[in-house]
């Protein structure tokens, strides 16, 4: 067997050379992204292995089906990018990586969270300007809050557990009830009661769809006066413009977001020697009480070890016997 892994970052790398070692299996390690024409490179392979934010077109798929292969294995969780028509239309499966640490994205939320309560961002400004003086940066206790956790997924289960073991009081929403959770008594029964019992309101949903916002004016107005927004799920779960004038205005006291709807293309790139075009994004990152980070939720060893090498087997659980568990529904 010869697998094709596109888009690999340095600090990947290690964890794919080894799983090809341990396993016997050639692995050409590609650093571009798949797109019709890097496709190129994986004639005479017999499967595809890639990760990336951009949308994978479906022109790659026709390619990939001329050339006899029938397994692509994500790296990552989320497939929102990926075509399935295209996919199905050339009988080409899909793997995804459905939990590669879900603590690392719960442990975030919280670390993000506890760096807005305890106003970080503009006390750790201050301090680089030698300004030590405390006022007005004073905090807010995590045990006297309410989180709502929206998504009651591993990741939302984990971030459950984590924002319990901090005292604070958890209400959770979700189609999809677990028993665990509905045992503890923690649903509501609509996002909107979700959002106007919450201080907090983390989420952890996949997209709904472009357009298809949980958090926007409407729902704001819905929402406690002071509470705040943590988002390490999908970008376009949140009106961007709508959350950044409630925070504006004081409706919410802020947001922390690891992801955001204009994300693609400017997140894991150095912009330090440019002006931003993206001027929402400039006023969030201006803003104390709006805490922006690239992404990075799921960026910890233990999870970047765990895409590199599940995917792989994923994919030899396909090529070998023709399912994975990790194989996605495509209807
Ligand atoms: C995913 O796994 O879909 C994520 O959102 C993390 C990604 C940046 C690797």
């Amino acid at each position: 067997m010869k697998l094709i892994d596109y888009g690999v970052r340095d600090d990947e790398r290690p964890y794919i050379e080894e799983w090809s070692k341990d396993n016997n299996v050639e692995v050409k390690i590609v650093s571009d992204l798949l797109n019709p024409q890097t496709i190129e490179q994986a004639k005479g392979f017999d499967g595809v292995v890639a990760y990336q934010q951009l949308p994978y077109e479906p022109a790659i798929f026709d390619k990939m089906h001329d050339f006899d292969i029938h397994v692509l294995s994500l790296r990552n969780v989320g497939v929102d990018n990926v075509p399935f028509d295209a996919l199905k239309k050339n009988d080409i499966k899909l793997t995804n990586v459905p939990s590669y640490s879900p603590t690392a994205i719960a442990e975030y939320s919280v670390t993000g969270l506890m760096i807005l309560l305890r106003s970080m961002k503009s006390m750790i400004r201050k301090v680089d300007k030698h300004n030590f003086k405390w006022a007005p940066d004073i905090g807010r206790e995590l045990n006297e809050l309410t989180v709502g956790v929206a998504g009651t997924g591993r990741i939302g289960r984990a971030a459950i557990k984590i924002y319990q073991g901090f005292g604070a009081k958890v209400l959770a929403f979700d189609k999809y009830q677990n028993p665990d959770i509905e045992k503890q008594g923690l649903y509501v029964d609509s996002l909107e009661e979700l959002l106007q019992k919450s201080d907090v309101v983390t989420l952890h949903l996949p997209s709904l769809g472009k357009g298809n916002t949980v958090i926007n004016k409407d729902t704001i107005k819905g929402m406690k006066d002071n509470a705040i927004v943590v988002n390490t799920g999908r970008g376009d779960l949140i009106n961007t413009q709508d959350l950044y004038d409630a925070v504006v205005s004081e409706k919410l006291a802020g947001a922390v977001l690891d992801v955001y709807e204009n994300e693609v293309g400017i997140f894991n790139t150095d912009r330090s020697s440019e002006q931003l075009d993206d001027q929402l994004l400039s006023k969030m990152i201006d803003n104390p009480k709006i805490i922006v980070t690239p992404h990075i939720a799921f960026y910890t060893t233990t999870a970047v070890k765990n895409m590199a090498t599940i995917s792989l087997d994923s994919m030899m659980d396909e090529l070998n016997n023709g399912k994975s568990d990790n194989e996605i529904d495509l209807n």
